[in-house]
């Protein structure tokens, strides 16, 4: 089969398409149509992720395709249109095997660039806004980095979840235009946002800031928050992880809370499950739009993840395979 390989830790254009072995078959064989491409993929390039695969490996923790062969047992079945979590190499092939909990049926409305988008941002979006966030109807919810994967994401959920109100924080203007299309009601530039939001909201602040980004923007972030308001810290695009004043959260009543998806879901068996089980309805009826994503063809993986670590990707990044 067709793979991209990482052969030393030199950063994503060391990318190479080659021809290698099938996986086994102890598992869901899925026939890949099409890669999901997300920020870890950039960072492990360059050895920078806590995760370190030994190598040559295979970036790629999501796809989409069809079921070629299934465990009788399983859910799913030969022939079936499956969106897929390698957790979190593995997923750049033509072929990948993976254990039956990590596939998941996707709606015949969801195209399968689209499903290789949808898996990793959506599900931690899902676990950040719903069980650590607790978004409450009617709130405020405020999303950094809006234009990238996790931001498009919170965007398209966060309604369907009761938020009244999305803010997006992005750094340029052409980025705001895809924060608009993604479902953002406003949208701010990062350089001052801290007064734009504090102007939008007649000074009460937001409920919720989601914030994949981290860096300098933290601060201001805590500031930004209404009493009793949340702070997600979802990841650190901006390369510096910030440290917090606790005094800042007794003196507003503020929550900075930790959203680590992948390892929640190492510690609770079935929440996957439950988690697409909420999000499929969803997605199959239209109430959350399916990603519409940036798709590169599948020689070009080394641009596709190149351009979330030079930071000119504008929503998901996706590969087609077949
Ligand atoms: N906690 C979890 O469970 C979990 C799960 C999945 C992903 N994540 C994390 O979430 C973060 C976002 O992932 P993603 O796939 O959404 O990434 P992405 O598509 O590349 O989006 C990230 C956004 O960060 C902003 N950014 C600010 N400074 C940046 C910089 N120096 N370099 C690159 N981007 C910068 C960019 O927006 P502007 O240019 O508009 O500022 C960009 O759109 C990553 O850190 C990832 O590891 C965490």
């Amino acid at each position: 089969m067709r793979a991209i390989h990482i052969p030393r830790l030199d950063g994503p254009s060391v990318a190479e398409l080659v021809d290698i072995e099938e996986p086994g078959t102890d598992g869901v064989v899925i026939e890949v149509h099409a890669a999901g491409v997300a920020f870890p993929d950039a960072l492990q390039t360059r050895g920078l992720y806590q995760y370190k695969a030994p190598l040559p490996y295979i970036p790629g923790a999501e796809v989409a395709g069809v079921v070629r062969s299934a465990p009788a047992d399983a859910h799913v079945r030969a022939g079936d249109r499956v969106a897929g979590l390698t957790l979190l190499t593995g997923g750049m092939a033509e072929v990948v095997t993976l254990p039956a909990e990590r596939v998941f049926a996707l709606p015949d409305s969801v195209s399968f660039e689209a499903g290789a988008g949808v898996l990793f941002n959506d599900l931690t979006v899902h676990f950040a806004l719903r069980t650590r966030g607790r978004l409450a109807a009617g709130e405020t919810v405020l999303v950094h980095g809006a234009a990238g994967g996790i931001g498009t994401s919170t965007l398209r959920l966060a309604p369907a979840f009761g938020a009244a109100r999305v803010i997006a924080v992005v750094s340029t203007e052409a980025k705001g235009e895809t924060a608009r299309a993604a479902g953002a009601t406003d949208v701010v530039l990062a350089d001052g946002f801290k007064d734009a939001v504090a102007e939008l909201t007649g000074g009460r602040g937001v409920d919720i800031v989601l914030d994949p980004v981290g860096g300098d923007r933290f601060t201001d972030s805590l500031r930004s928050l209404a009493p009793g308001g949340r702070l997600l810290v979802v990841g650190f695009t901006g390369g510096e992880i910030p440290t917090v004043k606790v005094n800042r959260l007794l003196l507003n009543n503020v929550d900075a809370v930790g959203v680590g998806w992948g390892a929640w879901t190492m510690t609770h068996p079935g929440y996957l499950a439950q988690q697409w089980a909420e999000l499929a309805p969803l997605l199959a009826s239209g109430a959350v739009s399916a990603p519409e994503p940036e798709v590169y063809p599948f020689e070009r993986a080394g641009d596709a993840i190149a351009s979330l670590e030079n930071r000119s990707a504008t929503g998901k990044v996706v590969l087609k395979v077949r």
